[in-house]
């Protein structure tokens, strides 16, 4: 059967490294009125263009930062506060639920085929709620370029301290260093001595090798091995199961290539370096709570859309109903629990956005 999260189950989700472990809470707040609306994609035909983060102007970045300035100051039991946003996937991510009908059964959202239509739709209700303080429902937020060179870095406008997408828990060793795709450890040896044409010819060099490397990656886990939507997407994941040993019935079925490549090496990348937990990116609890989470995952969810593109559109989604009558509850920008089915979020432009057209350079870059 589909998989369904059981509202009224939510608990305190489990942290869980294999060495230490802890519990926190990340429930929504209550419903008021216990009314749950099955979700209609929005009416109208204007398409908003989600910017790539390193290329948007001043007046794209007020608007941004004033936005998430209001989500953070929003009260702290407004389900669109931007902590509370941050739990949902920390909710979704940890175990908080369980399956409707199955109360045993855990809801988790990766590792599997849900992986995709669940970040879309988080990041979908996140951007209205966004466009919403600041009365502009055509905002769109910015995705973070990590597969073009360009874009290989954290963007600028996340790494002043004194703005509202700044987090402090990250890896600032990592702030002015190209992003390794392949397990999210920089190579880069920061710059000790300016003087020293040698050492500078030699970053130089180290980071044509490391753009070089992650093209590489990134034309292996769109094209090579993303043949088919299960490579793609991730296994199936039902609901109910109970062997351990049937398809789609472990609560960690197998990611997709870009799920468990590029997208972890990121987090990695961006998370502090303290154990145990590496918050904010590091770790699925804490991730939401940093800015850079959802312009990370805007990059995500380009890639499902470019995956459709590709092999002159041959590359298809699942079509089987288990997949499609999965959902997910959010609340929407006016603070209404919404259910939204994995089929209602297919296409990008039905939800009424896209993304920027920029080069894709790994396109090119077949080994
Ligand atoms: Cu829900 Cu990038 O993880």
């Amino acid at each position: 059967v589909p998989i369904e999260p059981e509202l009224s189950s939510c608990g305190e989700s489990t942290v869980d490294t294999g060495k230490t472990c802890m519990n926190v809470p990340c429930c929504p707040p209550e419903l008021k009125d216990s009314k749950i609306i099955d979700f209609e994609p929005p009416l109208g035909c204007k398409i908003r263009y989600r910017p790539a983060a390193h290329l948007v102007d001043r007046d794209y970045l007020y608007k941004f930062e004033l936005a998430m300035e209001r989500m953070k100051a929003l009260p702290v039991d407004d389900p669109r506060n931007f902590m509370q946003q941050a739990n949902i996937h920390c909710a979704y991510c940890n175990g908080a639920y369980s399956q409707v009908g199955f109360p045993d059964q855990k809801l988790e959202v990766h590792y599997s085929w849900l992986f995709f239509p669940f970040h879309r739709m988080y990041l979908y209700f996140f951007e209205r709620i966004l466009g919403k303080l600041i009365g502009d429902p055509d905002f769109a937020m910015p995705f973070w370029n990590w597969d073009s060179p360009c874009g290989m870095t954290m963007p600028q406008i996340y790494l002043d301290p004194y703005s509202p997408l700044y987090d402090e828990n990250r890896n600032l060793e990592h702030q002015h260093v190209l992003v390794n795709l392949n397990d999210g450890k920089s190579v880069i040896k920061q710059e000790k001595n300016e003087e020293d044409g040698f050492d500078k010819l030699t970053k130089r060099e180290q980071e044509r090798e490391q753009i070089k490397s992650n093209l590489y990656v990134m034309y292996q886990q769109m094209v090579r091995s993303a043949k088919t939507a299960s490579c793609f997407h991730g296994a199936a994941y039902l609901g109910g199961c109970v062997s351990e040993t049937d398809i789609g019935c472990t609560p960690e079925p197998r990611g997709g290539t870009i799920e468990n490549g590029a997208h972890i090496a990121v987090h990695k990348f961006v998370g502090a370096k303290n154990p145990p937990y590496n918050e904010d990116m590091g770790n699925f609890y804490s991730a939401g709570r940093d800015p850079l989470f959802y312009a990370h995952h805007g990059n995500v969810d380009r890639m499902w859309n470019i995956w459709k593109t590709l092999q002159g559109k041959k590359r298809r989604d699942f079509d089987q109903d288990v997949w499609l009558n999965s959902s997910f509850l959010f609340y929407d920008e006016n603070a209404n629990m919404v259910r939204v089915k994995v089929r209602d979020c297919l296409d990008s432009k039905t939800l009424g956005y896209d993304y920027q057209s920029v080069d894709i350079p790994w396109l090119r870059s077949k080994p």
